[in-house]
């Protein structure tokens, strides 16, 4: 079978964190969240365990709590990003992060569906088992990408946050999520507005790859 590369790569360099295009208006039907599931299950896992679970809640009540613990994060966070920008001689209206991040916040518990993904235990466990903590963090967040591409491609916008964590055991208690598992993220998921996503500005690929030892740029070294 042969890729169509101009449609994998474009999947794989446009799916944005998406949050002021998120269509908060469409119902997301649950079979199109387990298809995405269903692709990230097919990620890698360390010795092929798959310890991990996806908590999917779209019951308005659920989500206010996870909206309300992550805008009780957001605001000392903003405070400081805004902080930084006033010190670069910015305005925090120039930069769309900020912004975009902002209305985020304000609009968390109406997006349409928030995902958490959750590893079975906690990452000081890894050791017990022989393991390591890069380990442990490497045979979930494959999972988690590749939910967000599945989902980018069936039309679903999403944006990886973090911010509800320091409120991770509040939310868990009102998702029933015990103790010994570990939230990874939040993961907002609907339909995007608008067509297409473009590529963002990044370190050029060169100047991020060392051939052979640290620091060595030259590809005809
Ligand atoms: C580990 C991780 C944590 C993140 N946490 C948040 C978050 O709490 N809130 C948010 O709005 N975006 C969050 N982001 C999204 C990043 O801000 C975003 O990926 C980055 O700005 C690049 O934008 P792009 O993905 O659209 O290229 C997070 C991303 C990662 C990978």
């Amino acid at each position: 079978m042969h890729f169509d590369l101009a449609q994998t790569d474009h999947l794989l360099s446009t799916t944005r964190a998406v949050r002021k295009r998120l269509d908060l208006t469409r119902a997301v039907p649950r079979e199109l969240i387990l298809d995405c599931v269903r692709i990230s299950t097919q990620s890698p896992a360390g010795g092929n365990y798959q310890k991990w679970r996806w908590v999917i809640v779209d019951d308005p009540d659920r989500k206010l709590v996870i909206a309300e613990a992550y805008r009780r994060s957001y605001a000392p966070y903003i405070a400081k990003q805004q902080e930084a920008v006033a010190r670069a001689g910015n305005t925090a209206e120039s930069n769309p992060i900020i912004d975009s991040s902002t209305h985020l916040a304000e609009v968390l518990e109406q997006v349409p569906v928030l995902a958490i993904p959750c590893a079975l235990g906690q990452p000081a466990d890894a050791g017990e088992t022989g393991g390591s903590q890069q380990g442990w963090w490497g045979s979930i967040v494959p999972a988690v990408w590749s939910y967000c591409l599945a989902a980018r491609s069936r039309g679903l916008g999403t944006a990886w946050t973090t911010l509800h964590l320091p409120y991770e055991n509040e939310v868990g208690d009102a998702l029933g999520i015990p103790d010994t598992v570990t939230q990874i993220a939040c993961i907002p998921t609907a339909f995007y507005t608008g067509d297409d996503f473009k590529l963002a500005r990044r370190k050029p690929a060169e100047d991020v790859t060392y051939w052979n030892s640290w620091k060595q740029t030259d590809i005809d070294s």
